[in-house]
């Protein structure tokens, strides 16, 4: 890692700019991070200002912008009509080439039109509706119309199956689903009401459920909450208040996955969450008024909510949602997309640019893709090689990229580049300014360690797009987050930081698997291989695979007199697609007569990477058997 000399951006890059003296604002912040996020706040709009920044008296439950006004939709939309009304906020295209643009005033309309569809279905501040859509724009009307009444999202990711949304609708309590009947990938036909309609037959709290007609052909009503999307628009007025906000109150709930087989509610805020993802977007991208801005990301991830819909929003800037696989129905449709709307930020994941990479760049040459000007990576680790393929073959070597760390939890960027920052490829770059992270030993009293040294990555200072708490479990909140590394937010991930002050991270160092940047439990899929009738129990871990980053391999226990045959191996992965959800790609299952756990039950997953690589697990003694 040593020997990577330094990527330096052009004298373009640094003259426009938007910030140009980073450095200064990250020393300054140290000194006065309220002050600093104070100037980010100060460029929104709020219907009352705060009476403080940041009130730690409850900490870890910190409060951004305490005694303030505000709601996420006045500086997402309503700030932007006079000025901006003609603007197109949102392209859409899939992967049938249907398109839409969609300017700042039509989706007010839109997202007033829902609001007034929550309150006819009697939906009001405080309850939780659950989104269950591929990356239309319904998805984004939908959770802006939540926000702008008050009533508090929760978007279910559309590759997750009926066990896994059902847990997610139960856990939130949400009153109301919306769905989309379905979605077209790689020329298939994906069957989303099926799904939520199976999901729906044991969610009692749901009282409605409505269709949006994705498909080409119209939605049959099964269940008789179902209502459709259309005929409940066309009647609603295009006009609603935006109801004021504390900072603090819920914005939405995104489950995430952690190391049980319950999802974590992730809490994010109206207040603190808008100050924190607009301006990392407008320093990190260098958000511009001309810009047209593409993450491929997905809506049912935080990398969708922050930076797809609300940042570039915030920021009245066009935003890209393309629903449709990477290399489907061409190699080349993402480049054509490019230069076709004369995309000029362009913000990926790891495990796309490395299927890219395996594709040679005769796809590429095809395509000017002069419009770009910067480039950005998210969701895992991106490793050095294909790093400076995508800077060479994609950015032209003229587009930095920028190599964004964060998580669901943190919603905005942490440890960053900036477009004025000499890069190392596969390196995070640096903290944002404000943000302190360091690296601490695994081991008690968790000291910080030296550069150069791998640890865990903890957090020091709070931020203001922090989550706020975990939904209904606050002392959970407390217990993964704060406890172990006293005085810091626990990351859960491992990192090295170089002496030029630079992050490496190394991974997760929990029960946590990143397949192509999606994060998955193991304990979810594990449950998911339990509720199989043949197996007793199962373990899985996360291997390294060359494409997405991680894959899935299984330890299963069966149940007495069945036999472990490939058959049932394809069983048991099919089952696992079905229960959880595709995303979960399970690369082997291997049959074993016992698992290693310790005297209080719990699974070593050490031992079985040690398993899975041929190598000594090491030191046995707490082993049960
Ligand atoms: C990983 C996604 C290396 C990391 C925004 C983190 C990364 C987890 C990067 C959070 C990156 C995300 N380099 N690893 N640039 N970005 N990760 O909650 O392990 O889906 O803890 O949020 O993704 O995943 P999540």
């Amino acid at each position: 890692m040593k020997d990577e000399k330094f990527y330096k951006p052009s004298k373009d890059i640094i003259k426009s700019a938007n910030v140009k003296n980073y450095e200064k604002y990250r020393q300054d912040a140290i000194i006065d991070l309220e002050g600093f996020w104070e100037d980010a706040a100060k460029e929104l709009d709020w219907y009352k200002k705060w009476n403080t920044v940041l009130d730690d008296s409850k900490a870890p439950f910190f409060k951004w912008f305490k005694g303030s006004k505000t709601n996420i939709v006045l500086n997402a939309i309503d700030r932007h009509i006079k000025t901006k009304g003609k603007k197109v906020a949102i392209i859409y295209e899939d992967e049938k080439g249907r398109s839409r643009k969609i300017t700042y005033s039509e989706l007010n309309d839109e997202v007033c039109k829902f609001a007034n569809v929550l309150e006819t279905l009697g939906i009001k501040k405080g309850d939780r509706v659950v989104t269950y859509m591929p990356n239309i724009p319904e998805q984004a009307i939908a959770m802006l119309g939540c926000a702008k009444s008050g009533v508090i999202h929760s978007v279910v990711y559309a590759g997750f199956s009926h066990e896994a949304l059902r847990k997610r609708i139960n856990e939130s309590g949400a009153k109301l689903i919306v769905f989309a009947d379905g979605s077209y990938r790689k020329g298939k036909e994906i069957n989303l009401q099926e799904i939520a309609e199976e999901a729906l037959k044991k969610a009692p709290s749901v009282k409605k459920a409505i269709v949006v007609n994705n498909l080409e052909k119209k939605p049959k009503l099964n269940d008789k909450r179902e209502l459709i999307w259309d005929e409940l628009m066309e009647k609603a007025s295009n006009k609603a208040e935006t109801v004021k906000m504390d900072s603090t109150d819920p914005l939405f709930i995104l489950y995430t996955s952690g190391t049980t087989g319950e999802p974590k509610g992730v809490v994010h805020d109206h207040g603190g969450y808008q100050v924190g993802i607009s301006r990392t977007l407008k320093w990190v991208f260098d958000i511009k008024d001309n810009d047209i801005y593409w993450c491929t990301a997905d809506p049912g991830w935080i990398t969708g909510h922050s930076y797809i819909i609300y940042g570039p929003l915030i920021l009245g800037t066009t935003t890209l949602m393309y629903e449709g696989a990477p290399i489907y129905p061409t190699p080349d449709i993402w480049w054509k997309i490019i230069d076709k709307y004369k995309v000029t930020v362009f913000y990926t994941a790891p495990t796309a640019v490395r299927l890219f990479m395996g594709l040679g760049d005769k796809h590429i040459k095809k395509h000017k893709l002069t419009s770009l000007r910067l480039l950005g990576s998210v969701g895992e680790p991106i490793n050095p090689s294909a790093w400076k393929w995508y800077y060479e073959f994609i950015g032209k070597k003229k587009c930095p990229i920028m190599d964004t760390w964060w998580q669901t939890e943190t919603g905005m960027f942490m440890i960053t580049p900036v477009p004025t920052m000499d890069l190392k490829p596969g390196s995070a770059g640096k903290p944002f300014a404000g943000i302190q992270a360091f690296i601490v030993d695994e081991n008690e009293p968790h000291e910080i360690l030296r550069p150069e040294e791998k640890g865990l990555l903890v957090i020091d200072t709070p931020w203001p797009a922090m989550l706020t708490t975990l939904y209904n479990s606050p002392k959970r909140y407390i217990e993964k987050y704060w406890k172990d590394i006293p005085g810091y937010y626990l990351t859960g991930d491992y990192a090295m930081q170089d002496l030029d002050g630079y992050f490496w991270i190394e991974g997760r160092s929990d029960d946590v698997i990143k397949i192509a940047g999606h994060r998955i439990g193991s304990a979810e899929v594990e449950n998911a291989l339990v509720s199989h009738k043949d197996v007793a129990e199962a373990a899985v871990i996360g291997v390294a695979d060359e494409l997405r980053g991680e894959v899935i391999l299984a330890y299963v226990l069966l149940k007495k007199g069945v036999n472990g045959s490939p058959k049932l191996k394809d069983e048991l992965k099919q089952h696992v697609r079905n229960e959880f959800g595709p995303i979960a790609v399970i690369k082997d299952i291997e049959f074993k007569d016992k698992l290693p756990k310790t005297r209080s039950g719990k699974i070593m997953r050490r031992v079985l990477r040690a398993w899975s690589k041929g190598e000594d697990p090491g030191d046995l003694s707490t082993l049960q058997d």
